[in-house]
């Protein structure tokens, strides 16, 4: 035990803010022991031959295995997609097309909490997020996207929209269902099929998603999974059958990617990671900024590539805002992510914790001040307490790195011109929060910070009909809304305008 460990579970435990435990049932959820690919409309096994467990990251239990998809497996579902592709969906009335979207949104509200609880077995996320973010945006994904499918020569005019074929889609853990609903909602709309690979960590909700398919009877081939680590992914990358790359993950993958596709005239989009300033200003609501800052950071455990992980604090409200911050985390409850009354939950996998560790470490050796609230973690499973670092310098690491866990970093300026400069003094550009009063000030701000998603008095808000994607080394095209469309389209003469 370090001495800060020691320190926190010394501490008692605010006794005002013990529930009885609210556990979700999660007996919803039928799991097989084994797990095959999804190619062609069926689950096959994997040529491969190769499987591996996935487990529950709250207690590492095993949950069940799932295939190690080869070369092989990726070539056979890129032929299946190629294949629905020709003979079938891409000549499909638009109307037609539509219908599925439809179908398979509202099943997915039918099966809302079967999916929830799916959701937070095998990420980790607490139950409340996945049933009341995760869930809904997913759905409402399939439904904008519906609406779109026979609409794109409106949506386009005069630009003769058509679709580009066969669509490769990597999604990280961190929503695995969301992600997959924006990865494959826009691709079906536009006419496309599709080959996506779940994350390693978390491939059960996305193969349950197979099963609602088969209830919405999709053709067969128009979409196909598999599951499998980084090789996997590669080999999608790779192969010469797939028309486009749609990748959601680390810059270092993302680099790595577009290398690969360089030159070969396959389209790309990058959604990769980020460090979001959220600027609070004098006049802003405090404890409605509180909220904002503890749900822009600590929501999902942090594992959030939007998170506002920097926070920068008017210099003149600096002492409020950090002791209000410090008694609210207090009242944060870590914990297992099935109990409802549960606001953190565990961290993603074992690789995830040993990263926040170590820059957490690096933080305190840098010199930055950490606190944590007292709270006691499970013995099992990957944990992390929430947790503030204040006197942070902006060459710190934690000030520069993406941790992608439950720690914010506190800064603080004077100017505007100050937090504007300091936002934008970084290699990411995905969001950013604008606390004020003043309208002229959120206005001024947004035009200012380099950044694809900028919130106002709010923080982590998400809607389909809204577009999201980065600057710089977070990435570029953008997903959701008519934008998100325009990747997954070929025009006439005329290359998309987002890059890829
Ligand atoms: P990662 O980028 O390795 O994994 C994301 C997805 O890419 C997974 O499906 C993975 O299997 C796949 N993948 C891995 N290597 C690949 C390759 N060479 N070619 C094709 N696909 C490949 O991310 P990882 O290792 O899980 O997390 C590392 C860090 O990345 C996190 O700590 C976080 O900072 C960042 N990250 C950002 C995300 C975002 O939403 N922007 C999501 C996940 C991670
Ligand atoms: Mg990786």
């Amino acid at each position: 035990m370090t001495e800060l460990e020691k320190k926190r579970s010394a501490a008692p435990v605010p006794s005002e803010w013990t529930y009885a435990p609210a556990p979700e049932a999660r007996d919803i959820v039928s799991l097989e022991e084994r797990y095959g690919l999804f190619v062609g409309g069926e689950f096959v096994e994997p040529r491969s031959g190769e499987y591996f467990p996935t487990i529950d990251p709250s207690n590492e239990e095993p949950l069940a295995e799932v295939a190690q998809a080869g070369p092989e497996d990726v070539s056979a579902a890129v032929a299946s997609a190629r294949e629905a592709f020709e003979n079938g969906w891409s000549g499909l009335a638009p109307a037609e097309r539509a219908k599925y979207l439809f179908r398979i949104a509202r099943i997915l509200q039918e099966r809302s909490r079967e999916f929830a609880v799916l959701e937070s077995l095998n990420g980790g996320k607490p139950i409340r997020e996945s049933r009341d973010v995760d869930l809904p945006l997913a759905a409402a994904h399939f439904f904008y996207y519906a609406g779109w499918a026979d609409k794109l020569e409106y949506a386009f005019p005069n630009r003769r929209p058509r679709p580009l074929g066969v669509a490769g889609q990597i999604i990280p853990w961190n929503f695995p269902l969301l992600m997959l609903a924006w990865k494959i909602a826009p691709a079906l709309a536009a006419g496309n099929t599709v080959v996506l690979k779940p994350a390693e960590t978390t491939p059960l909700s996305a193969l349950l998603f197979c099963d609602v398919l088969r209830q919405a009877e999709l053709p067969h081939g128009v979409v196909n999974l598999v599951t499998g680590d980084g090789r996997t992914g590669a080999e999608l990358v790779k192969h010469e059958g797939v028309d486009k790359i749609a990748f959601t993950g680390s810059t270092e993958v993302g680099k790595a990617i577009q290398r690969e596709l360089a030159g070969t005239g396959r389209r790309l989009t990058l959604e990769l990671g980020g460090k979001a300033a959220n600027i609070v200003f004098d006049d802003a609501p405090l404890d409605q900024a509180i909220e904002g800052i503890v749900n822009g950071i600590y929501f999902n455990q942090g594992h959030v590539c939007c998170a506002g992980s920097r926070l920068f604090v008017q210099e003149s409200i600096y002492e409020p805002v950090v002791s209000k911050l410090k008694r609210r985390l207090q009242t944060l409850r870590v914990g297992d992510p099935l109990d409802k009354n549960t606001d953190v939950g565990a961290i993603n996998s074992k690789q995830q914790l040993t990263k926040i560790e170590e820059l957490v470490a690096a933080g305190e050796a840098e010199g930055a001040e950490i606190y944590q609230p007292p709270c006691r973690l499970p013995e099992r499973g990957y944990w992390f307490a929430p947790t503030v670092f204040t006197n942070v310098a902006q060459s710190y690491r934690i000030a520069q790195e993406e941790i992608f866990g439950p720690v914010l970093s506190v800064l603080t300026f004077r100017t505007p011109d100050e937090a504007v400069e300091k936002a934008n003094n970084t290699p990411y550009g995905l969001s950013a929060g604008v606390w004020t009063d003043k309208g002229s000030r959120i206005l001024a701000m947004a035009s200012r910070l380099r950044a694809g998603v900028i919130w106002a008095n709010t923080f982590n808000r998400f809607d389909p009909s809204s577009p999201f994607g980065g600057y710089k080394e977070s990435g570029f095209g953008r997903e959701g809304g008519l934008h998100g469309l325009e990747p997954y389209l070929d025009f006439d003469g005329k290359a998309d305008s987002f890059g890829g």
